[in-house]
């Protein structure tokens, strides 16, 4: 670390979510690597500090490169490593082109895992660290014709939570930020794969119901992408973050949808600890 200022290394930086955070942490006085796809039509931060590096999730080079030059810029370690960058597959399980679901879980789940394989070394020796995952509350609560993306988020979800017990020892801590529908243009990052782009697709109705549903919750959606931005960095910041934060739409908060009451209890959770006795 050099001197007594913060690192964090911050995917899918260029717009929406990303870019927020960028300049959240930038303007709470960290020194903040932006990695973006196209530098080259990027619109310029409005804050300091800001190092921008070329980074597709899905180019495994780009990604050993971006961890290099942010190692560099840190002289070590890093504080935080934000894993934002994702894109929605659109399509039916029963013909969704998998090479397009491939491309989706190298973006949201295997790009995320070879950046952290470069990142983890470093901040486990340095006995500190944080790592946010920007997962979604579509990996617990799926929507049809979104099921490649939402099974990407979930497996993002679930490898945060193991992490988060290989990591404890060692002091560095993990946060997986779960959200419903947020004020971006996350529309544009979507991706009609297969016969639900045909007007002949059996799943016409589903299809234009829920773009149609999206469209109008996204212009006043209750979760605004500042609230996410914050919500990352308070993840970075705060040594007393917790494992999971859910910023729910009201409707999530249906008992129909219990989101928050997913996953083990404590009292579950210490008893697979004392079986596996770790
Ligand atoms: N918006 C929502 O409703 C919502 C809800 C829950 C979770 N999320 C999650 O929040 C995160 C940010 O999304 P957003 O809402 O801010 O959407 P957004 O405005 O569309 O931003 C997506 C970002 O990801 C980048 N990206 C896409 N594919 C990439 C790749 N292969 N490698 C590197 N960067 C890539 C995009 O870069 P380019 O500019 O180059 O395309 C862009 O910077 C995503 O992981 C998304 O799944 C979003």
């Amino acid at each position: 670390m050099t001197g007594t200022r913060r690192h964090v290394l911050i995917t899918g930086a260029s717009r929406g979510i990303g870019r927020l955070a960028v300049e959240r942490f930038a303007r709470g006085g960290w020194s903040v690597i932006a990695g973006v796809r196209d530098p080259a039509h990027l619109e310029p931060f409005d804050v300091g500090g800001v190092e921008v590096v070329r980074l597709d999730l899905n180019e495994p080079e780009q990604i050993a490169a971006a961890a290099d030059r942010a190692h560099a810029i840190a002289g070590g370690a890093l504080d935080c490593v934000v894993n934002n960058a994702g894109w929605a597959l659109f399509g039916a399980v029963e013909d969704v082109d998998l090479d397009d679901a491939r491309r989706q879980f190298e973006t949201q789940l295997f790009g995320p895992v070879a950046l952290l394989q470069e990142v983890l070394p470093r901040m486990r020796e340095a006995g500190r660290g944080a790592v946010v995952n920007v997962s979604s509350l579509s990996g617990r609560v799926p929507l049809p014709l979104f099921g490649m993306y939402s099974a990407a988020k979930l497996s993002l979800t679930t490898v945060s939570e193991a992490l988060a017990l290989e990591m404890a020892p060692f002091g560095v801590r993990v946060t997986v930020i779960e959200a419903g529908v947020v004020d971006t243009e996350f529309a544009r990052s979507t991706v009609i794969s297969g016969a639900v782009g045909t007007p002949a697709t059996p799943y016409a109705a589903p299809r234009d119901a829920i773009l149609g549903r999206l469209r109008a919750v996204r212009g006043d959606a209750p979760v605004r992408a500042q609230d996410v931005a914050d919500a990352v960095f308070a993840a970075a910041d705060d040594p007393d973050a917790p494992l999971h934060v859910v910023l729910a739409d009201e409707v999530l908060r249906d008992p129909v949808f219990d989101v928050e009451g997913r996953g083990p209890s404590a009292a579950v959770l210490d008893g697979v600890r004392a079986l596996f006795e770790f």
